[in-house]
């Protein structure tokens, strides 16, 4: 693997990270395959494959028995929730797992949804995810109304003066993304917490996409729920919420009589994923290790996790500027969301383009017979992908680069690219 000038700077040791991951060695008809799908899903160090496989060879129970296998099963859901609180920054017994960001969005705004009727108010974004639209659009069928806040056309940004004016003392909750799946736009999600507070409203955010390139702390966003998924940040395909303690006691969720009413299980129904979960505990002290083997003086999991973060986003901005620069060089080549470098801390290393005369389909085709995975289409971004009109046309071209990739994987998907454009084929 080369090793770049501006990867050196980084300073994130690309060669330990990349002997983690064992699928980065894949090859596609002999070209090697180029993980450039991350938002879609993110590849899997071997820790956590192994943790999956072990609990299922040594410790496959379900929860809840006197015996060795089911105790051991109940303490590493215990471990897991330890280590997705000391992600987020928050209480253990307030980290819910569920089957993924979907389902564990739709439990929670059916249960908010029970108090919910005429005249209330919930505020939505065009820059979201489908997956934190219409689990709250379904509560227009209870009499409530949904305010959409538009974004900036040129750069993708939100109108933060269109929030603020949609936030009002009839909204009662504001669901926001904290990063764009389809343009990487990073939303000013605490300033968002503190309109909605401010009226009284309840603040949901998706981080599904942010959490593989940036670090969460909720305490510090004061957000009432953030949710992300596992298998957007090197873990197994699951869901994991947080919601502060008050809520979650005082909500009433749907759920089977025999399970308890405590805190956070009444919100997990029927028997969970239970390797995925061995799985998640590996994936957070796989960026704890990362942080530990970039920083040495991280005392506890956070700080390390931390660490890992600050690693990360230094390498991704310098693959980012990379990208960008080429990608711009491209004739016929439109990028959506924010191009200037000044400005990348709004963005992640989310990139969505759409080229003259070339379908999104056509393109992301003939880069994955060379071996580069990228995605085409609206990836459930629908209301952003009709907000720019390029819905009917085949959506965008998504590069979605993870910390894994390298400067040398950019360059050569820059020349596949450049090449694919100048011939139409
Ligand atoms: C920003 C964002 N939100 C929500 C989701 C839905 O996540 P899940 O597949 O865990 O339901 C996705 C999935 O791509 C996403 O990118």
């Amino acid at each position: 693997m080369l090793t770049t000038e501006s990867e050196t700077i980084t300073a994130l040791d690309l060669t330990w990270v990349r002997c983690q991951f064992p699928s980065l060695s894949r090859t596609v008809d002999g070209h090697p395959a180029v993980f450039f799908d991350g938002p879609g899903g993110t590849q899997v160090p071997q820790g956590v494959i192994d943790a999956m496989v072990d609990y299922l060879k040594q410790n496959n129970a379900n929860s809840g028995g006197a015996y060795a296998t089911s105790r051991f099963t109940d303490a590493m859901i215990a471990g897991a929730r330890s280590a997705m609180a000391d992600l987020f920054g928050c209480d253990p017994d307030e980290v819910v797992f569920g089957q993924n960001m979907t389902s564990l969005t739709f439990a929670i705004s059916r249960s908010i949804g029970r108090e919910l009727g005429p005249g209330d108010e919930i505020v939505l974004t065009h820059l979201d995810h489908d997956a934190n639209i219409s689990p709250w659009r379904a509560l227009e069928e209870r009499g409530v109304t949904i305010r959409m806040v538009d974004i900036h056309e040129e750069d993708c940004t939100l109108d933060m003066d269109d929030m603020a004016r949609k936030i009002t003392n009839r909204t009662k909750l504001v669901a926001v993304g904290y990063a764009s799946n389809a343009v990487g736009t990073i939303n000013d999600v605490k300033e968002i917490v503190r309109l909605a507070h401010a009226q009284g409203a309840l603040a949901y955010i998706d981080a599904v996409h942010y959490t593989p390139h940036a670090p969460i702390d909720v305490r510090a966003l004061d957000c009432d729920f953030l949710v992300c998924s596992t298998y957007k940040f090197f873990g197994p395909h699951m869901g994991v919420l947080h919601g502060k303690r008050e809520h979650l006691q005082r909500l009433q969720p749907y759920k089977v009589r025999a399970l308890t009413n405590a805190v956070p299980f009444r919100w997990e129904w029927g028997t969970l994923n239970h390797e995925c979960i061995a799985g998640i505990t590996a994936c957070v002290d796989y960026l704890a290790s990362l942080g530990r083997h970039m920083d040495t003086s991280a005392s506890t999991r956070r700080a390390a996790v931390l660490a890992a973060y600050e690693a990360i986003q230094r390498h991704e901005r310098s693959l980012l500027e990379r990208l960008v620069r080429g990608l711009l060089a491209i004739p016929g080549l439109k990028l959506y969301g924010i191009q200037d470098p000044q400005r990348f801390h709004q963005r992640c290393p989310t990139v969505a383009v759409r080229i003259e005369g070339q379908s999104p389909l056509a393109l992301a085709t003939k880069l994955g017979e060379r071996g580069f995975f990228t995605w085409d289409g609206n990836y459930y971004a629908i209301n952003l992908t009709e907000r720019l009109g390029v819905e009917k046309h085949g959506g965008f071209l998504r590069i979605g680069l993870a910390h894994y990739n390298t400067g040398d994987e950019v360059e050569r998907f820059l020349r596949a690219l450049g090449e694919i454009v100048a011939r139409r084929g």
